[in-house]
């Protein structure tokens, strides 16, 4: 009934409003979106519409990407602006211009921010040379830096940031906690101290355990989870890597997926063909938050706003000193991956 009264409206708005949807999502949202993706592909096919409202139906860090990227004629709005990212609150902006000043010869070191994070760190990052990254291209974008001959500071999360440092083929050794600064040794890669605690909940008794239950399974996870796990695991990647690892192997293939739980319960339901176990049952509660309910209201306040004026709620604006540079951050992390 609901999802009925979601799909006229919809239908009314036309070619007005888009709704990108993340991966994480639940399913009823999931299936009236115009876009689903992971966070760079949202971000991407944000910045390509044209479309006045951007109704995003995902976490706030993603909803403001969408802000920086759009025109200034186009309006975000977020069904629900509580829904919050708790990594993205691991790493503030006074506390990474203290640490980034307290490092000598930082002209070297390029800030490295995880695209989830809020708009005044990718503005610090532009602002300093350095880039955006997702869990789709850390790898392009520290490898890019690297390259240069120059150090990485990776913030908020330490998990993808390690992860990412151990495939370019780095040791332990090559990386420093930020929060041991003071024993900084020109360590290639400097590593802040955030997680996600989705990821977190995921340990290797735990891969130990579903390998045991299901051998004939590959387990496949998400960078946000520990290098313990990831070490342990077959195969780690973004939410869409994930999703198309899964979608191109053959009919009959088991995996186990350490990701969040709502995606891969819809992975089972979208290919069932394959055996697709969680690793273990583990909820975003700030994905879950979007609510068809709340769909519903956001679309009709955007139909009501453009026939009478009502006031539009929700939006996601994000303030003026910080979106030049934050849109620099972001276009060179775009930059890097299409070389
Ligand atoms: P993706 O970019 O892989 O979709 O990840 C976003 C996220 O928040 C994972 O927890
Ligand atoms: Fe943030 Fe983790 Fe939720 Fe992703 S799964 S939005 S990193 S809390």
């Amino acid at each position: 009934m609901i999802m009925d009264e979601i799909k006229t409206l919809k239908k009314e708005l036309g070619n007005k409003v888009v709704i990108p949807v993340h991966h994480y999502q639940a399913k009823e949202i999931v299936d009236v979106a115009d876009f689903v993706g992971d966070s760079y592909m949202l971000a991407v096919d944000c910045s390509k519409t044209n479309a006045q409202f951007i109704v995003f139906c995902g976490v706030l860090f993603m909803a403001q990407c969408a802000d920086i990227l759009g025109s200034s004629e186009q309006k975000v709005v977020i069904p629900v602006p509580t829904a919050d990212c708790p990594m993205a609150n691991m790493a503030n902006l006074a506390t990474v211009e203290k640490v980034f000043s307290s490092l000598p010869n930082n002209e070297n070191i390029a800030p490295i921010v995880y695209m989830n994070s809020y708009a005044d760190l990718k503005s610090f990052c532009g602002k300093h040379g350095g880039s955006v990254c997702t869990s789709s291209n850390a790898e392009k974008i520290m490898k890019y830096y690297l390259d240069q001959g120059k150090q990485v500071l990776f913030f908020p999360d330490r998990n993808l940031g390690i992860n990412t440092a151990m495939k370019l083929g780095l040791s332990e050794k090559d990386t420093i906690n930020s929060k041991n600064i003071a024993a900084y040794n020109n360590e290639r890669v400097i590593l802040w101290d955030g997680f996600c605690p989705i990821h977190l909940n995921f340990t290797v008794s735990d891969v130990t355990e579903m390998r045991k239950k299901y051998p004939e399974a590959k387990v496949i996870v998400h960078p946000e989870s520990t290098k313990e796990v990831v070490d342990n695991a077959d195969d780690s990647g973004s939410t869409e890597y994930i999703l198309k690892k899964i979608e191109a192997s053959p009919d009959g293939s088991s995996w186990i997926v350490g990701t969040e739980s709502t995606f891969v319960k819809r992975l089972a339901v979208q290919f069932p063909a394959k055996n697709i176990y969680m690793l273990k049952d583990s909820v975003c509660a700030n994905m879950a938050k979007t609510t068809p309910e709340l769909l519903h209201k956001t679309l009709l306040n955007v139909k009501q706003h453009i026939e009478n004026g009502t006031p539009l709620e929700n939006i996601v604006t994000v303030e003026n000193e910080y979106k030049e540079f934050a849109a620099q951050s972001l276009k060179k992390m775009i930059e890097i991956v299409s070389k």
